[in-house]
């Protein structure tokens, strides 16, 4: 059983929902979870501490400066000790705190702290919810990395009808089931990514070269969701001026042809993103020194084609990864011209974007791009934060994965 032995941490906000907290507790203890929980000041308008010690049979921790509490575990400790962190209820006003990086109390205090991956069951009034503010948060805590379920449609409550109901214990639960199965398997299946990003550089001469406006940002984000995933990943990025995490095996590199010898030495792999905004074209001769401005053999600069690198993944004959994830930058027909792509360069999925936008794309913050599969199908996600396009991706990569799997296997 993929919970058993696992440990949980709830923290328990405060909302007329926070009484189904127990129902959790009782569903993850029969399943021999171990819960340890954070009773907010609010939270505690709402449930009790005894009724949560009845079930968990674990105090509930309550106050950042509780010195009994801080020399059995204190806040650190109290997020290392968890392999997930529950907040539920989330209310409107906590997502503001957490969307701002508040530490004003233990809960705040343990989930800045965290390492671990935080899962946020949002429960409120449907004006609450679809207010522009709450939207907003929404944006910039994906952005961060948490983990939403639900809200659900329904009657609330207050008695209003919408959306903003929270996720019922049997959601939560199935839900998590089903978050530490995939993470189970994808451990025992030591799955390996490599992930190309960045521009290119192709050298005319010691300091002038043919490049694109790329920033590396969109296969960075890639690259570390499929990590958080659990996956082995390597990122190859060409010239990029974003710091990088220490959690990545990163490579470096400047040319095309750079990229593909290193991207050949990271073979076999199971997930070849293909992200690079690699130069087509590169000069046939880099001249030793620097071209004067009275050089008169102009017509001798002439260019030769680059190597594919995305083909050569996806043709490859022995190493061919299970999975081949085209991007497809275009400024004009951009669905047209990235099916024909699709099948020209055998990918699986082919990342379309459109890049004569400036605020999306190549060098921006933002991207909004269509996922096309073999079969014309497209997913399309509307403009959002890199971070959170990059994780749908991989999310939708690691589920093609598994299907893959459970049908060769
Ligand atoms: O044909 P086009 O350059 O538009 O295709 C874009 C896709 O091909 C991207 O996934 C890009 O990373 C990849 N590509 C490559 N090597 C090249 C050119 C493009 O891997 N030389």
């Amino acid at each position: 059983m993929s919970l058993k032995n696992k440990k949980i941490l709830i923290v328990v906000g405060g909302g007329i929902s926070a009484y189904k907290s127990l129902d959790l507790i009782r569903l993850l203890k029969k399943n021999n979870v171990d819960v340890k929980t954070i009773l907010t000041k609010s939270g505690k308008e709402f449930v009790t501490p005894l009724s949560i010690t009845t079930l968990t049979k674990n105090r509930t921790f309550e106050d950042i400066f509780d010195k009994n509490g801080e020399a059995e575990i204190d806040h650190i400790a109290l997020s290392r000790w968890a392999d997930l962190i529950i907040v539920l209820p989330t209310t409107a006003n906590f997502m503001t705190k957490l969307s701002i990086g508040k530490a004003e109390d233990l809960a705040t205090t343990v989930l800045l702290a965290s390492n671990k991956d935080i899962l946020l069951v949002p429960a409120m009034n449907v004006r609450m919810w679809l207010h522009k503010a709450t939207q907003r948060n929404i944006k910039t805590l994906q952005d961060f990395g948490y983990h939403f379920i639900g809200p659900e449609k329904g009657e609330m409550a207050c008695g209003e009808y919408g959306e903003g109901k929270m996720s019922s214990p049997r959601q939560i639960y199935t839900y998590l089931k089903n978050y530490f199965d995939n993470k189970n398997l994808v451990k025992n299946k030591n799955f390996k990514a490599l992930v190309t990003s960045g521009p290119t550089r192709e050298y005319l001469d010691p300091i002038r070269y043919i490049s694109n406006e790329s920033s590396g940002k969109q296969g960075y984000e890639i690259a570390l969701a499929l990590k958080r995933l659990g996956i082995k990943t390597k990122l190859i990025t060409g010239p990029s001026n974003l710091v990088f995490s220490k959690d990545l095996i990163i490579k470096k590199i400047i040319s095309a042809k750079e990229m593909l010898s290193e991207v050949k030495k990271s073979l076999p792999v199971d997930i070849a993103v293909c992200a690079a905004a690699v130069s087509d074209f590169k000069p046939i001769n880099k001249s030793k020194n620097k071209i004067k401005k009275n050089y008169t053999n102009i017509d001798n600069l002439s260019l030769e084609k680059n190597p594919d690198i995305l083909d050569y993944l996806s043709k490859n004959n022995k190493y061919r990864p299970k999975i081949v994830i085209g991007f497809s930058a275009e400024t004009e027909n951009v669905i047209k011209n990235s099916k024909i792509k699709i099948k020209e360069k055998y990918c699986d999925l082919i990342v379309a974007n459109d890049v004569s936008k400036k605020d999306t794309g190549l060098n921006s913050e933002y991207n909004k791009v269509s996922i096309i599969d073999k079969k014309g199908k497209i997913k399309s996600i509307p403009k959002n934060k890199k971070s959170y396009i990059a994780n749908t991706i991989a999310k939708i990569i690691l589920d093609k994965l598994l299907i893959n799997d459970k049908n060769i296997n």
